[in-house]
């Protein structure tokens, strides 16, 4: 069964450039948004589980605060250690200025 959406925040809260953390079921979720497009991505590194929404977002990518690992917004995938594993990325919609996220 597909998770329901989940009403996380408002466009007003993650204008681009900006990162937010949001809970979302019992996830922690990072927004990001880049030029006006809204991501989210798991917010606890798969490196050893520094806060991303506390990093760098520098394009498409967020670089991790304890280490410096970067993840890519669009995809999770790891583009510089020391972290191995991808982040969870989860589906975000526009509804309105809301900010809506799927639980995985
Ligand atoms: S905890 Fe993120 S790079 Fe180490």
């Amino acid at each position: 069964m597909v998770a329901e959406l989940v009403n996380v925040a408002t466009t007003l809260e993650v204008p681009p450039g900006v990162m937010k953390m949001v809970q979302v079921a019992d996830q922690e979720v990072c927004l990001a948004n880049v030029d006006g497009k809204c991501y989210a991505i798991g917010n606890v590194c798969t490196h050893e589980e520094g806060p991303l929404d506390q990093g760098r977002l520098e394009e498409n990518e967020i670089e991790c605060p304890w280490h410096g690992s970067r993840f890519d917004v669009r995809t999770g995938q790891v583009m510089v250690g020391p972290a191995s594993k991808p982040e969870s990325v989860y589906e975000v919609i526009l509804e309105g200025t809301n900010i809506l996220v799927r639980p995985k």
